[in-house]
């Protein structure tokens, strides 16, 4: 790694991986061998490890715990036929994780320890990525304030690790959305558009309180006046009216997926009508009363290309039952081929590992 020399590597003295059955997975729930973790303290970043995955001693003090200065990113490492493995887009994250740590007033994490950590760790664990079409390695980089000190400040250390975890659907089975009008995701000037870890902990009570009527995530509209729609939380959302695609413009309200930029891009690639304009509930749910409303996807890295059963309002429900030529289909697996090395690539986004 560039000025630190390579990165220091102790690997686990016997792997776990021959006693996980790496087909029946829940998402989230496996990690594999090692992880990736390096320091930055005193003002500059120390040399970086991949260490056995395991518990990392903790001072109740963190900052962490205490101001939730914390960011994180989600990405997935994909199995060709082959056995070759991809990153998908990884400078995307980058570029991400730092707009996050600069809103949340944290160093920015150097290139060389974001993209060669990914690559030494995937490599490492190499044998952890299922070859099955459809499942991946996904890479949780998570980057946290480890100061141990009372004090509402931002910390002046900080600790940058990446664990990796076979993955299959984050969904399963049908996903209905509710829109909600009563509590917000995020505001104008606020950290909306970062990945910080509080974003998430303050979707929990509605996404709760939905899942008690059968939903399994909220549609959150914008905190002035609940009359836009926004993002669904884990995911950025496009709607299918007529034959044309809308999705939200990003916005500090907005996370940027990496998803959701794939699809835009594949969209217009292929020539389909797609819009990035703000949308209201009106128009959505008028659509949905004159029939046109024939599809909403929602997209993210650990959800790929969701289709969304249903969508409920107040006290209206739809049930939604796309058309043969679903766009969510067809853009899921464009999205999936590219990502899988079984269709050139025009965009440059595969990056072998
Ligand atoms: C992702 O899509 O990778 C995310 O980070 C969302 C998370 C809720 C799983």
């Amino acid at each position: 790694m560039k000025d630190k020399g390579p990165i220091k590597i102790t690997r686990v003295k016997d792997s776990r991986l021959p006693h996980t059955d790496l087909s029946d997975i829940k998402f989230g729930t496996i990690f594999t061998d090692h992880m990736f973790v390096a320091d930055f303290r005193d003002g500059k970043w120390q040399a970086p490890e991949i260490v056995p995955y395991g518990p990392m001693p903790m001072e109740p003090a963190a900052k962490v715990f205490h101001y939730g200065q914390a960011v994180f990113e989600g990405m997935k490492a994909y199995k060709d036929e082959h056995g070759d493995v991809f990153l998908f887009r990884p400078e995307m994250n980058l570029q991400r994780i730092n707009r996050s740590a600069w809103r949340l007033a944290m160093p920015p994490i150097p290139e060389a320890y974001f993209m060669e950590g990914l690559k030494a760790l995937v490599d490492i664990d190499r044998d952890w990525i299922p070859s099955e079409y459809g499942a991946s390695l996904y890479l949780r980089p998570v980057y946290f304030a480890i100061d141990n000190e009372i004090a509402a400040s931002a910390s002046g250390s900080y600790r940058f690790i990446i664990i990796a975890s076979p993955a299959k659907s984050y969904y399963t089975g049908e996903v209905k959305v509710k829109i909600e009008e009563r509590f917000s995701r995020a505001c104008n000037g606020g950290v909306g558009f970062a990945k910080a870890a509080g974003n998430y902990a303050a979707q929990f009570l509605a996404t709760e309180r939905a899942k008690k009527e059968g939903y399994k995530q909220i549609i959150w509209t914008d905190s002035k006046t609940h009359e836009f729609v926004e993002e669904a939380g884990t995911m950025n959302l496009f709607f299918r009216i007529g034959d044309t695609l809308i999705t939200a413009p990003t916005s500090d309200r907005i996370l940027h997926g990496v998803t959701r930029d794939s699809i835009i891009r594949l969209a217009r690639y292929h020539k389909m009508p797609v819009e990035v304009r703000r949308l209201t509930v009106d128009e959505v749910m008028d659509a949905a009363r004159a029939d046109q409303l024939k599809e909403i996807f929602g997209s993210g890295t650990a959800a790929t290309v969701l289709p969304i059963k249903g969508i409920g309002y107040r006290e209206e429900y739809y049930e939604l039952n796309p058309p043969e030529n679903s766009y969510a289909n067809l853009l899921k697996q464009m999205l999936m081929d590219i990502q899988y090395n079984r269709v050139p690539d025009p965009f440059g986004w595969r990056v072998k590992v």
